[in-house]
C-alpha cells in the first residue's frame, strides 16, 4: 500500500528524516513509534503531501507521489496532530466545508455525514457547534472528515495525546473498526504502549532513521536473539560500564544504581567480558536473567532520547 524509499528531508541544515525504507502492506495497522523529535510529524506531512522531501520517494498503491499528486491525495485520509478552532461551526457545516473541498455534492454530504458521524459515534451532535465538543470528540469528528473522500490509506498524528483513557479505549476501537473495515492504517505517537496493544505492526523511529520496523512478534525476536543478563555490582560499576564498550558483540550496558543491564549478542563473548570485570577489580554479588520486553526493546533502541519522551508525557 505506501513504500518510503530513500526518503530524505532537511529544514536548511538540519536533517530531520535521514533516508528511510519502509513498507506498509494493504489492510494493516501499523504504529509509528518514537520519541519527540524523531521525525514522525515531518515524515507523515510528506506522505500526505503537505511537505516536499528532500529527496526519496512516496508510492501510494503502486503510484509515485512525482507528478501524481492529486491521484495520491485522494487515496489518503489525515487526521493532523493540532485540530484548530472553528468559532460557530457546527459539526454539520464543518463536515459540508471539508465535503466541498473535495467536490462532495450537497446531497451527497448530507448521507456521507450521517453515516460517518454514526460510525465514530457522533451522531446525536450534528448541530452542536464543533468548539463546544470535548477533545476525544473533536479527534474522532476530524476521522470523520478525513474519511469523507473514501481514501484507502488512514493516517493519524498522535491521535491519543491529550485525550482522557475513557477517549482513548475509543479511538482505539474506532481504529479497528475501521481496520476490519479494510483501511489501511498508520498511527504515530511517542507512547509504545499506546500503539503495541492494537496495531499488528509498528515502525519505531529515532533521530530521523527508522531503527525497527516489522510485526510485533518480529520486532521482539530481534531482541530475543540477545543475551540480556542483569549483574549486581557492589563495587567499580564505572569500570564494569567502561570494559563493556571494549566489546562490539555487547549492544547495550546500561547503569541501573548498582546493577549493569548487558544485551550481548553472543554468549562466549559475555563470558570474556565477565572474567575481564572480575579480574579489574569490580565485585560481582550476584547475576539475573533479563527478559527483552518491547517496551525494553524500545528504550534501548531509542535510549538517548529517554528523558525527552518522558518529559514529553504530561
Ligand atoms: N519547520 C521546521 N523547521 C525546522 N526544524 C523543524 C521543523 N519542523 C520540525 N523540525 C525539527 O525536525 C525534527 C523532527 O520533528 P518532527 O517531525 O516534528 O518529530 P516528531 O513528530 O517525531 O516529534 C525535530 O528536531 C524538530 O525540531
Ligand atoms: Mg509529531
Amino acid at each position: 500500500m505506501l513504500y518510503l524509499t530513500n526518503l530524505v528531508k532537511f529544514y536548511n541544515d538540519f536533517q530531520a528524516v535521514a533516508g528511510i525504507n519502509l513498507h506498509v502492506p494493504k489492510g494493516d495497522l501499523f504504529g509509528f513509534v518514537g520519541p519527540n523529535g524523531a521525525g514522525k510529524t515531518t515524515t507523515i506531512r510528506m506522505i500526505c503531501g503537505l511537505l516536499r522531501p528532500t529527496s526519496g520517494n512516496i508510492w501510494i498503491d503502486g503510484i509515485s507521489q512525482y507528478g501524481n499528486m492529486d491521484l495520491v491525495k485522494r487515496r489518503i485520509g489525515y487526521v493532523p496532530d493540532f485540530f484548530g478552532v472553528y468559532d460557530n461551526l457546527k459539526v454539520s457545516e464543518y463536515m459540508e466545508f471539508y465535503a466541498s473541498l473535495y467536490g462532495i455534492s450537497y446531497r451527497e454530504c448530507q448521507s456521507l455525514t450521517s453515516g460517518l458521524l454514526e460510525l465514530v459515534n457522533l451522531s446525536d451532535k450534528l448541530n452542536e457547534n464543533v468548539d463546544s465538543l470535548s477533545r476525544g470528540m473533536k479527534q474522532r469528528l476530524c476521522v470523520a472528515r478525513a474519511l469523507l473522500h473514501n481514501p484507502e490509506l488512514l493516517i493519524l498524528d498522535e491521535p491519543s495525546s491529550g485525550l482522557d483513557p475513557r477517549a482513548r479505549v475509543e479511538m482505539k476501537e474506532l481504529l479497528l473498526n475501521l481496520k476490519s473495515m479494510g483501511k489501511t492504517i498508520i498511527i504515530s505517537s511517542h507512547i509504545l504502549s499506546e500503539l503495541s496493544e492494537m496495531c499488528n505492526s509498528i515502525g519505531i523511529m529515532n533521530h530521523g532513521r527508522i531503527v525497527a520496523a516489522g510485526t510485533i512478534e518480529s520486532i521482539l525476536n530481534m531482541g530475543r536473539q540477545d543475551f540480556g543478563i542483569i549483574i549486581n555490582i557492589g563495587r567499580n560499576i564505572e569500570t564494569a560500564a567502561e570494559k563493556a564498550k571494549e566489546f562490539q558483540e555487547i549492544r547495550l550496558a546500561s547503569v541501573r544504581e548498582n546493577q549493569l543491564v548487558i544485551n550481548c549478542s553472543d554468549e562466549e563473548a559475555l563470558n570474556r567480558y565477565l572474567v575481564q570485570i572480575m579480574t579489574n577489580d569490580v565485585l560481582v554479588t550476584g547475576f539475573s536473567k533479563h527478559e527483552n520486553s518491547l517496551e525494553s526493546l524500545f528504550m534501548q533502541l531509542t535510549g538517548d532520547n529517554e528523558e525527552n519522551a518522558d518529559k514529553s508525557d504530561h
